[in-house]
């Protein structure tokens, strides 16, 4: 189940996975962008299940997590991938924009966990991969409420990985830098985005994680550009 599977990085995800043979259940408000996913993923000879939600909404949040458990039986993998950026100083941020961040990056995660994890637990087994950034590891200016929420978004997959181990569940938080997607082009219109990372590149490193030995604990995974990022 990929939240934000409309297009950048959870459309490559959601991609990424149907060519490994996965069954995909497919969250965004757009419904005309997610059918589009969609029928890439069906001539792939692919399963995709079109769920048009707001993930900050916990009452179609919880009735989309239900479709995918009857339609697939169950869910395997969790991206918590949707994201909402509102870059501007402190002084001109609303509340609602504020609360707004701290809804679609953080608290969305947790109702789809909510609404999951039950079925997880009871088999033992299930992987939670959340879509952080780089501004949950740094302070930037003029993001200070996507910077709080991605903060927060790492703290808790860090609490709920430890929470999850004796079940069996891994928790992931990917972290990227720059991404070339319609979410950067229209946070930072005036950033040069030559040489920033394709979704691709990100799907990459979460179809890694969703394949990653059970022996192996990693909470947090900080992807920058290889030539300007530097690493923390
Ligand atoms: N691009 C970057 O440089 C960058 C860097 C670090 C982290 N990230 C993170 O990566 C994630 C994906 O971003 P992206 O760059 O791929 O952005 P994108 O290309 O704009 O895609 C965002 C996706 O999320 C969906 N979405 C947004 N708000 C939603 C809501 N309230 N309910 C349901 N779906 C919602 C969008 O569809 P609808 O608008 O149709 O709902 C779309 O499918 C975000 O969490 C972002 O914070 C991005």
């Amino acid at each position: 189940m990929i939240t934000g599977a409309g297009r950048g990085i959870g459309r490559a995800v959601a991609l990424a996975f149907a060519g490994q043979g996965c069954s995909v259940a497919l969250v965004a408000r757009t419904r005309g962008e997610l059918e589009e996913v969609a029928a890439e993923i069906s001539t792939l000879k692919g399963r995709a299940l079109v769920l048009p939600c707001d993930v900050a909404d916990p009452g179609v949040v919880q009735e989309a997590a239900e479709k995918a458990l009857n339609a697939f039986g169950r869910v395997d993998i969790l991206v918590n991938n949707a994201g909402y950026a509102c870059f501007k100083p402190v002084w001109e941020l609303s509340l609602e924009e504020w609360r707004r961040s701290l809804d679609v990056n953080l608290t969305s995660a947790f109702l789809f966990c909510r609404a999951l994890l039950p079925h997880m637990m009871e088999r033992r087994s299930g992987r939670i991969i959340n879509m952080s950034s780089v501004t949950g590891l740094k302070a930037l200016p003029e993001q200070g409420a996507y910077c709080a929420a991605k903060h927060a978004l790492n703290g808790w997959t860090k609490s709920l990985a430890l929470e999850l181990r004796p079940y069996n569940i891994a928790v992931h938080a990917v972290c990227p830098g720059g991404v070339d997607t319609r979410f950067s082009r229209e946070a930072m219109p005036h950033r040069d985005k030559s040489g920033w990372m394709q979704p691709e590149d990100i799907a990459h490193t979460v179809l890694h994680l969703a394949t990653l030995s059970p022996r192996v604990a990693l909470d947090i995974v900080s992807l920058r550009r290889f030539a300007g990022e530097p690493l923390a």
